[in-house]
């Protein structure tokens, strides 16, 4: 590795930019001024020069030093080479690290050539006879004269030059190293993305680690449908991240938030284009991205302990993230090393022999033709009889279009019309995704994937349904089989108690497999009719039917020092199963007449629901009046216990974490709302259903109040109105009228709750009676940050706690038109740029002595308890 120079350093004429460009070849000034540097540099060891100006000259051996002194521009031989370059690099880390190469076609042989400013304005590099290698600009035409141009070396890598001397003002640039980049995205760096002008290859690899010139890969962004980072080598795709759905790619699995590995990622909206940048969260870390000689993009942080550059990230990771590896209509999955690739559902391999030796190149075709656009009689049914196959879990195929769909239907219908459509997705925050061509770089995400729907033929449809139905039917003999042997351990065996928990504790990693639910009975001869008959009410979702014996022992006979708390239809305990994993059973309390009707919807709501931030259900249990519904345990309970309790719980949650929460349960909402299939209100969002695991990630509990809603329902109106008080938006506790937004109005109270650790109602202040009033009047006065939990007051970013008060106070307005959906509070609490409408003053408090003085209110009907537990109550039309 070649020694970078270092300004002041042995070479004799390292001193930082010559500042005797008359005369320059004096050698008794030279050591005149060489003395003076070095006498200087004892006193101010960041001594090099920021700048340069024009008809200076910086010769080989000599550097610029940005002013804060992390980064250094000079001459240089990369790894073995010998030519020389001008580039940029670190300056204080001992690895030799270019960020930007300037003469990367036209090296220097010698250690003769110069980097100065023409006398037309330019930056050139002359070599030793004086002519030009390389120019910032190359137009020659240019009859402009800038005589007093300066360059600088700016602290965040980019060297830029000016007009004039006036270096302060940046739109005046004439020229920015950023803006040419070489193989290394820096951070505040702007990558452009604009449909009109198509793919923007911004970066090339080096050839070699010796070898600067431009090499066989390069990365940039492609900007059709959404957004994507692709890798190309020449013109062929290597690699691509998944499109941009305004917050994440969505073909980066590890990408759970647009924050991650220490970097927040964002676009940003300018002169009519977008623009992708990042900033590190911690601005002492030195990060980068970079396109590596082999083709690999990277993500690198400097670890200074270790000494070292480490790869937080590197693509592609394995041979699925290669591009389109298994060919059209193909999916990858890694897991199923060595056979990774299979065809969609309804496709077979194009070429059997090939596909079998391991050559997938050659992808999957229909087994059967598609009925649309045929002259056949089904082309008279709707989409010629064709429909759509579910793949769950992957990343959404190449070149997609955004179609017009107001949702999920819309933009299914739409496709089903358009005999060129072969696919499509909706994703909330992006809208209706199409595919009119062969379905290109599908790959199997264990997690975080998308759902893709694929058109086949009515009759691929139609033989899958017949499969399906073997399935079942196998399953049901085994299970019956199953059934029959446990039977016969039972009588030969008496420990049949730890048998049947047994089944119950095993199966709890992998739900829903196949339901043999059924047959996990009770071994107890009164096997009853009506126990199966109340199975099949509840609809039998593919959910684990758990035992009840099993259950009560597992929580200790539900013993009170069990008891994890009381829900508004029951106690919740804490249990644990034979195999070790704990677990919430909500026994629904035989008294609530309610009881089953909630049950029964809980059940089937969360059975369909499979998100990070919302509480998995792990099975149910139903014997006689008894009903139960058995989550995963969260260790840290509940989001109220360390809001608002005492000052250590309150300590243990900084705003990052505050942050996160707010963040996670918004998702959750979303995810609610609107990109599960179901369109779902939840009606009881408050701290106290809001879980939190062992990382404290939110999730939200308790549905036994959700309601679904039709794809195109927007309110419903009710008679009951559930929920609680302090979370109830105005027309819901008035007219029980609800919606998405009601939703949206509980989500506002429960931000302003987390960022003030104080309950809505409940709290007192001199002059106002709830929490929302108060922050309406901080706001006003723009004391919001009075507001902010002293708790946090320490750690918390002033900006991004003053945005989410801004977001909660638009989500509590009165006029539930003007709250934003959950996807734009998604957008507003995690972009920095986005400018916040200005909320109204909300006027409606559902402070409880509205409430009971309201007419409507029946008395009979209700179980209040203030604060925490839910309430019911029937409002008499
Ligand atoms: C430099 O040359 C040595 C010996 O030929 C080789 O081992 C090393 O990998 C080379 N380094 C680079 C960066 O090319
Ligand atoms: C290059 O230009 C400089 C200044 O303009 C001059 O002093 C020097 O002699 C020139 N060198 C050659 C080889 O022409
Ligand atoms: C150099 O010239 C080419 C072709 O004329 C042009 O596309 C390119 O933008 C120019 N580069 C600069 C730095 O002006
Ligand atoms: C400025 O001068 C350099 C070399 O002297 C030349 O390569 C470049 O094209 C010129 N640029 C303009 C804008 O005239
Ligand atoms: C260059 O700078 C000098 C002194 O700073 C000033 O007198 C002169 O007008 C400037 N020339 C131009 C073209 O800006
Ligand atoms: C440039 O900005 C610095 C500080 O921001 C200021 O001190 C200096 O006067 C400015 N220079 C000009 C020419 O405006
Ligand atoms: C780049 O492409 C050339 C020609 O195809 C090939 O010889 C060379 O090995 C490639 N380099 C890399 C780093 O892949
Ligand atoms: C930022 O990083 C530095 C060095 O790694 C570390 O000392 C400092 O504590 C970090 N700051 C924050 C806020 O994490
Ligand atoms: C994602 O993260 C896991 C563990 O954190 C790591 O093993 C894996 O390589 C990462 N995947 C990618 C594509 O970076
Ligand atoms: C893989 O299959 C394709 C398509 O049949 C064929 O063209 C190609 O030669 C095969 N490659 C190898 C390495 O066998």
């Amino acid at each position: 590795m070649t020694k970078m120079p270092k300004p002041l350093s042995h070479s004799g004429r390292a001193m930082g930019c010559s500042s005797s460009p008359h005369n320059p070849s004096s050698s008794s000034h030279l050591s005149f001024f060489l003395l003076l540097f070095m006498s200087l540099s004892l006193f101010c060891p960041c001594n090099g020069q920021n700048s340069l100006s024009q008809g200076q000259v910086l010769r080989d051996g000599e550097t610029l030093v940005s002013s804060m002194g992390t980064f250094e521009l000079g001459f240089f031989s990369p790894g073995n080479s010998t030519l020389r370059f001008v580039g940029i690099w670190y300056r204080d880390i001992s690895v030799e690290s270019v960020v930007w190469v300037a003469n990367r076609e036209n090296p220097l042989s010698d250690k003769n050539g110069v980097l100065t400013i023409g006398s037309n304005g330019s930056l050139v590099i002359l070599d030793g006879s004086n002519s030009s290698v390389w120019s910032s600009s190359n137009s020659s035409s240019s009859s402009s004269q800038f005589t007093n141009s300066t360059a600088i070396l700016m602290d965040t890598g980019n060297l830029i030059l000016y007009p004039t001397e006036d270096t302060n003002d940046s739109s005046g640039s004439l020229w920015q190293s950023l803006q040419h980049p070489t193989d290394t995205y820096l951070p505040s760096m702007r990558v452009r993305v604009n449909s009109a002008m198509g793919e923007n290859r911004a970066f090339t690899s080096w050839k070699s680690d010796s070898d600067p010139s431009r090499g066989n890969y390069s990365m940039g962004v492609d900007p059709r449908g959404t957004p994507q980072i692709v890798i190309w080598e020449g013109s062929i795709r290597r690699w691509r991240s998944g499109h941009w759905n305004g917050l994440i790619f969505l073909g980066v699995p590890n990408m759970t938030a647009n924050y991650l590995y220490g970097f927040r990622l964002s676009s940003v909206e300018s002169d009519g284009s977008t623009y992708f940048t990042y900033t590190p969260l911690n601005t002492s870390d030195l990060l980068r991205f970079r396109i590596s000689w082999e083709g690999r993009e990277e993500m690198l942080r400097w670890d200074a302990t270790g000494n070292e550059w480490t790869i937080l990230q590197s693509e592609p990771v394995n041979e699925c993230e290669k591009y389109n590896w298994c060919g059209d209509f193909g999916i990858c999955n890694i897991k199923k090393s060595p056979n990774i690739c299979s065809c969609m559902d309804g496709f077979t391999p194009k070429y059997a022999e090939e596909w079998k030796k391991g050559n997938w190149t050659g992808g999957c075709v229909r087994k059967t033709e598609l009925g649309c656009g045929k002259n056949t009689s089904s082309s008279l049914e709707e989409g010629g009889g064709d429909g759509f196959l579910e793949i769950e879990g992957v990343k959404l195929p190449d070149f997609a279009d955004i179609g017009s769909a107001k949702n999920a239907n819309d933009c299914e219908a739409n496709c089903l019309n358009n005999c060129s459509c072969y696919a499509f997705s909706y994703l909330s925050t992006v809208g209706c995704f199409v595919w009119s061509g062969d379905l290109i770089d599908v790959q199997h995400f264990e997690s975080g994937g998308r759902t893709l729907f694929v058109r086949v033929a009515g009759s691929e449809l139609a033989s899958r349904k017949i499969s399906t139905i073997l399935i079942i039917v196998l399953v049901v003999i085994g299970s019956f089989l199953f059934c029959v042997s446990l039977w016969l351990l039972w009588r030969f065996k008496e420990d049949v108690k730890a048998c049947s928990i047994l089944c119950c504790g095993s199966r709890k990693n992998e739900l829903p497999l196949f339901d043999i639910s059924n047959s996990i009975t009770e071994p107890s001869s009164e096997l009853s009719g009506q126990y199966d008959l109340e199975a099949k009410q509840v609809n039998g979702p593919d959910l684990p039917l758990f035992n009840f014996n099993a259950v009560a022992t597992a929580t200790n006979n539900f013993s009170e020092q069990n008891k994890l708390g009381q829900g508004g239809f029951g106690p919740v305990y804490k249990g644990k199963l034979p195999g070790g994993q704990e677990i919430a059973v909500k026994r629904l309390s035989r008294k609530s007449g309610q009881g089953l009707e909630e049950f029964k919807n809980e059940l089937v709501l969360i059975a369909k629901l499979q998100h990070r931030n919302l509480v998995r259900l792990l099975g149910y249990c139903i014997k006689g009046e008894e009903k139960m519904l058995i989550y995963e345990y969260m260790p840290n309970r509940s989001l109220d216990k360390f809001l608002f309790t005492d000052q250590s719980k309150q300590n243990q949650l900084d705003w990052r974490k505050r942050f996160q929460i707010i963040e996670g349960v918004a998702r959750g909402l979303l995810y609610l709302h609107r990109d599960s299939r179901l369109r779902i209100i939840h009606r009881d969002l408050k701290a106290s259903n809001i879980l939190l695991d062992e990382e404290m990630n939110p999730k939200i509990s308790d549905f036994g109040m959700a309601r679904i809603f039709g794809g195109n329902q927007d309110e419903a109106n009710t008679t009951r109105v559930v929920g609680t008080y302090g979370y109830m938006s105005p027309e819901y506790a008035m007219e029980g009228l609800f919606s998405i937004k009601s939703d949206v109005y509980s989500f506002g109270v429960l931000l302003l709750e987390i960022v003030s650790g104080r309950r809505n109602i409940g709290f007192r202040s001199p002059e106002q009676s709830n929490l929302i009033g108060q922050a309406w009047q901080l706001w006003n006065e723009g004391k919001v940050m009075e507001l902010v939990d002293p708790s946090i007051a320490s750690s918390c970013l002033r900006d991004e706690v003053k945005r989410c008060i801004h977001v909660g106070m638009l989500c509590v307005q009165d006029s539930a038109a003007q709250r934003p959906t959950m996807s734009s509070v998604i957008l507003l609490l995690e972009s920095e740029a986005a400018s916040l409408p200005l909320p109204r003053q909300p006027t409606f408090t559902s402070k409880r002595s509205d409430i009971d003085s309201d007419h409507y209110f029946d008395e009979n009907d209700v179980n209040v308890s203030l604060n925490n537990a839910s309430i019911t109550r029937v409002v008499g039309r």
